[in-house]
């Protein structure tokens, strides 16, 4: 197919995929705030006699809005009772779609860092798969196994298993690919948990109300379980989701524990969150995740690694010569390296103005974390590294 063509319909995806995730978090967030807002009904009220447990009044966009909340099931259903579910699974689809096209399609580039693991394309197609599967599988078995019952627990053993994951996707993929991985994980738990649970188990209920029958209260119970653990899944994903743009974050020789520290500190927020919406005291927790976040920044410092002394003068010309050499095959308007139909990340070097624009971004990517060249694919020395970090120290002048 035509590159361009190519590019395009990945734009379209990643457009879908994010319309499709913020309707998904945005409806997430605002039934767990709402949960927590239900004010009980008067005794004695209209409300209390029809079996509402809790409600609250709101404005919004000029209108005023009064949900209620049963505590079993209502005395009746109307015929029209809203779902929601093709968020998630339009965002999990669109999702994956866009990692076979970026990552898996593209395996040898994009995934493949010779230094951490020797493997062939297809293994790593094969290993990012299993990650999310498996995920799914051994989640899913704890929540229904006795720890299930135990939420604080289980919460410690799920987010220790997941760290555990982003350990050993470290030591098999490049941190991009590792990063994405975790992240399509935690996504894949979290849309399974719609699918195979929520949803079955609401159209459990419903059938049974719909045929004069009690609901299994299991059901309801399970489904808010899976809910609230997808409302704290959501701020570790979506900071997975954009990582990529960090290259301190998934390029650190710990990058599973930055993953956990951030992760722990998402959470946190979260928590405070659903906390406060109850009315409850809980500024400690933004507190803990200031802290976490404040060391994670500190604790990322680039440390650059030690280059060999620089021989001869960091000139502009040498500077043009080792990026047309070791970058250009990438970076460039019509890139000529397989697999790379435009210039990554709109990064394109080819004038003498494309380097000295990006003279600060070169030297995060080649100098401090050295991401760049991808997988050192086009085999940079250690001395051009040292070549271009003499001459952007020295103010990047022509
Ligand atoms: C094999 C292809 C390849 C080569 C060779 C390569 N890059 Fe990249 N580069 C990429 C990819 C892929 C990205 C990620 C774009 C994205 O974020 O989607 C990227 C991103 C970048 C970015 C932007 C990063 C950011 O997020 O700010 C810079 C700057 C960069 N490369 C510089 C370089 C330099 C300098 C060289 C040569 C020393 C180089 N690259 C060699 C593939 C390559």
């Amino acid at each position: 197919m035509d590159a361009h063509l190519v590019d395009f319909l990945s734009l379209l995806v990643r457009w879908l995929h994010v319309i499709a995730g913020i309707a998904w978090i945005g409806s997430s967030f605002y039934f767990i705030w709402l949960d927590n807002s239900l004010e009980p009904p008067p005794p004695g009220s209209e409300a209390a006699k029809k079996g509402v447990a809790g409600e609250l009044w709101a404005v919004h966009g000029g209108g005023f809005y009064n949900p209620q909340k049963y505590a079993g099931a209502p005395p009746s259903l109307p015929d029209r009772l809203h779902w929601f579910k093709w968020e998630a699974y339009t965002t999990w689809l669109s999702g994956t779609a866009l990692l076979a096209v970026v990552y898996w399609l593209h395996a040898g580039t994009m995934m493949l860092d010779p230094t951490r693991a020797v493997l062939s394309a297809a293994a790593a197609v094969g290993i990012g798969i299993a990650s999310m599967v498996g995920s799914w599988v051994v989640y899913d078995g704890l929540c229904r196994s006795p720890l299930g019952r135990r939420d604080e627990v289980l919460g410690l053993v799920v987010f220790g298993l997941l760290t555990l994951l982003a350990w050993g996707l470290q030591h098999a993929f490049n941190g991009r690919a590792a990063f994405i991985h975790i992240g399509t994980a935690i996504g894949t738990i979290m849309t399974a948990n719609v699918f195979f649970v929520i949803i079955p188990g609401q159209k459990r209920m419903v059938a049974a109300m719909r045929s004069g029958e009690r609901p299994d209260p299991a059901d309801g119970r399970r489904g808010k379980q899976r809910s609230v653990h997808n409302n704290y899944f959501t701020l570790p994903v979506v900071f997975l989701m954009i990582s990529n743009h960090y290259a301190s974050t998934y390029s650190h020789r710990h990058a599973w524990v930055v993953l956990a520290l951030i992760s722990a500190a998402g959470v946190a927020i979260r928590h405070f969150f659903n906390r406060r919406h109850k009315g409850e005291f809980a500024w400690p927790y933004p507190a803990v995740g200031a802290v976490l976040l404040a060391g994670t920044a500190w604790w990322t410092t680039p440390r650059i690694p030690p280059l060999p002394k620089l021989e001869g003068e960091a000139t502009f010309d040498r500077v043009r010569a080792i990026v047309g050499q070791r970058c250009l095959a990438c970076h460039s308007r019509v890139p000529t390296f397989p697999g790379v139909p435009q210039p990554p990340g709109g990064v394109i070097l080819e004038s003498a103005d494309g380097i000295t624009q990006n003279a600060q971004r070169i030297y995060n990517q080649v100098v401090a974390t050295r991401v760049m060249p991808l997988g050192n694919v086009t085999q940079m020395t250690d001395q051009e590294r040292a070549v271009l970090s003499a001459w952007i120290m020295s103010g990047a002048k022509r």
